[in-house]
């Protein structure tokens, strides 16, 4: 089916923009690759605002979270459950793509073909795919409903 971006090129910016400030805060002493990530969330049908995570590592290495999953569970802990897209930056010489667990955590919560992740390199060089595209023929909550 084909897919009509709905996200203005300047929220797609701010989105990147955010992301790249969640960066900063990014816990990566192990890894020493720091990524961060912006989620356009409504807390009805309207109203969006974007809510940030960055990845957490740990000594206890697979007890880090990454920075899509941190984002995702502050917007639900903050009483967001409508998400329309996700701004991912992981440095500037490569378009971050979000780990299986992520696109995982994420399709819980979105119709997968109208919901859009954005890989950037920067607010002006970055890659958009939906979901549907990155986690074909997912498994959600519909499919344990038949
Ligand atoms: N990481 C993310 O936070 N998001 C991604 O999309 C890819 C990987 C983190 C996990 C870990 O802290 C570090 O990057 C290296 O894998």
């Amino acid at each position: 089916m084909p897919n009509k971006i709905n996200i203005s090129d300047d929220i797609i910016k701010e989105l990147i923009k955010s992301a790249d400030n969640a960066r900063k805060n990014a816990y990566a002493p192990y890894s020493h690759f720091k990524v961060g990530a912006a989620l356009y969330a409504a807390k009805d049908e309207d109203n969006f605002n974007i809510i940030t995570g960055c990845n957490v590592e740990n000594a206890s290495y697979p007890a880090g979270n990454c920075a899509e999953r941190t984002a995702v569970f502050k917007a639900v802990s903050e009483g967001y459950n409508n998400f329309k897209a996700i701004a991912i930056i992981g440095g500037d010489d490569i378009y971050t793509s979000p780990c299986g667990i992520c696109r995982q955590v994420l399709r819980e919560f979105v119709a997968p073909n109208i919901f859009y992740v954005i890989m950037a390199k920067n607010e002006n060089d970055y890659v958009i795919k939906t979901l549907e595209e990155l986690l074909p023929m997912s498994f959600g909550p519909e499919s344990l409903k038949k």
